[in-house]
């Protein structure tokens, strides 16, 4: 195909004018995929803002997940996803695995009962759902703090997958004590949160180096980062919040104050045109997210005006029940 991106746009218009269509874009979307979109935001606010959407179609520019939090969350509706990208967190943790991190616990004498587990929501439908079922929820970064000090009310050990970074810096931030599944031989019994081995490969790029490099260069420069982050990481840094939290935050910093910033790329370029700085001296991009282009979008959108949409997410109703009912006790919070 040898359109040109305005012509592209142009197109793309066109198609949303006429279908009775949604675009949602993730903040971390190539640039001029992002502006097409009708709705944009964090992944809390994706989940939130799309239930509540009336369009028969949601065409999600985003990673897996996402787009199945919505078909989750609202089955009536038809999903679909330029691209069906997979968060490489996400891939880390499948039923076997999560079945497996709770025998661990078993086997270290705490009995399932005793286990709360909560999910990241970068995580597919089939671990969501097994969260589900034994009674737990789902969290994104910008409500865990209040998600697991919910969870902690009902006086059991937490089960925290996928992420543990973001399982250990709550805990750092909260004074919890946590332990890594396979990575620490603190016993889980001694443990408050017990996180799952998983990680962000994008969020890993940022280093202490990093952090030291920029106070050096910049005295008095402010780092702001994601808590995908190491904890070593976020210890050091001046503000740690989900990426709509960390765009508030550097939105109300002075224009003239300096700031590093360790999340993707895509939206480290788009916060401010002065003193920001991407926190790495590589490119911090996410490949899944990046994935989806403005032809992708494109062909999505001709595909459901020729009557076959591509892409379209299915979820299976046992997934479906048990997958939203750990993600709307998330969102009755
Ligand atoms: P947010 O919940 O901040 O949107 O983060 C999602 C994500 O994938 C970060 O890597
Ligand atoms: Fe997944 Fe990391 Fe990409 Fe976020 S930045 S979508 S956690 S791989």
């Amino acid at each position: 195909m040898n359109y040109t991106n305005e012509e592209l746009k142009q197109k793309i218009q066109e198609l949303k004018r006429k279908l009775d269509v949604t675009v949602v874009a993730h903040f971390y979307q190539r640039d001029e995929v992002y502006e097409m979109a009708d709705i944009t935001g964090d992944s809390l606010e994706l989940a939130m803002k799309t239930k509540n959407d009336d369009k028969e179609f949601v065409v999600f520019c985003g990673v897996a997940f996402m787009g199945q939090s919505v078909k989750v969350l609202s089955p009536e509706k038809r999903v679909v996803m330029p691209k069906l990208a997979c968060c490489s967190m996400a891939r880390m943790i499948d039923t076997l695995y999560y079945d497996e991190s709770v025998k661990f616990l078993e086997e270290r004498g705490i009995p399932k009962e005793k286990i709360l587990p909560i999910t990241y929501i970068n995580s597919n439908a089939d671990v969501k759902a097994k969260v589900g079922e034994m009674g737990g929820m789902v969290c994104t970064s910008a409500n865990a703090k209040k998600i697991i000090t919910t969870a902690l009310g009902e006086g059991k050990k937490i089960l925290f997958v996928p992420d543990r970074c973001l399982g250990q810096n709550i805990a750092n931030q909260m004074g919890l004590k946590s332990m890594v599944i396979g990575l620490d031989d603190m016993d889980p019994k001694e443990a408050d949160i017990i996180c799952y081995d998983g990680f962000c490969s994008v969020h890993q790029l940022f280093t202490v180096e990093d952090i030291e490099f920029y106070r050096k260069k910049y005295p008095g420069i402010k780092i702001a980062v994601h808590p995908e982050c190491d904890p070593a990481i976020c210890e050091k840094a001046d503000f740690v919040g989900s990426t709509s939290q960390l765009i508030r935050y550097i939105s109300e910093l002075p224009k003239e104050q300096k700031v590093a910033v360790g999340t993707e790329y895509n939206l480290v370029n788009r916060l401010r045109p002065e003193n920001t700085y991407v926190l790495s001296s590589t490119k911090p991009e996410c490949p899944t997210m990046n994935e989806t282009t403005l032809e992708d979008l494109y062909l999505t959108l001709k595909s459901i005006d020729e009557g076959k949409p591509i892409n379209e997410i299915e979820v299976d109703e046992k997934t479906v029940k048990w997958a939203r009912v750990a993600l709307e006790r998330m969102l009755e919070l």
